[in-house]
């Protein structure tokens, strides 16, 4: 299973849930892989926000070395399952899918946790509130790794 977490910048929100999934994995010895990716190219090459890094250090995640990159029509095809933070995200990748099973695996990562409400997650970038955000893509992605088990993926 190859996931990759997509949000505008590539340095606050997708990282996070990068760096969550990538411990998830890790700790359940699951053969999956995860990367992240801005729609924007605003940040490429940069490391992550330096709050967002700070803010995973007190959880126990290192996620500073990560590199912010844009997303590629190559992610559409390579990807098995696409995960947008909030519906404008949502849009920028279906936009981009020239198939339906391209545009089949892009999903709002809440509905996960909160199937068919469409929420976003906040972005921090403007209002600092990293905890919240890390406290919900904790628990999204806790109820995405029992649905992708389940279905024995
Ligand atoms: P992200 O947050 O999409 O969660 O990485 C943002 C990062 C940078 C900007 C906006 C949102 N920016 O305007 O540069």
């Amino acid at each position: 299973m190859k996931i990759l977490m997509v949000c505008l910048g590539n340095i606050c929100r997708s990282p996070i849930a990068q760096g969550i999934l990538e411990s998830k994995i890790a700790r359940l010895g699951l053969p999956w892989q995860v990367d992240s990716a801005g729609t924007s190219g605003w940040h490429d090459g940069e490391g992550p926000d330096l709050r967002a890094v700070e803010l995973c250090k007190t959880r126990g995640l290192d996620i500073s070395r990560q590199v912010s990159r844009k997303l590629t029509a190559k992610d559409l095809d390579h990807y098995d399952l696409i995960l947008a933070m909030d519906s404008s995200n949502y849009q920028e990748i279906t936009a981009i899918c020239h198939t339906q099973t391209q545009r089949n695996k892009v999903r709002l990562i809440l509905n996960y946790l909160y199937p068919n409400k469409n929420m976003a997650v906040p972005d921090p970038y403007y209002n600092g509130r990293f905890g919240e955000v890390y406290d919900l893509l904790d628990e999204a992605i806790d109820s995405l790794v029992d649905s992708l088990s389940a279905a024995k993926i």
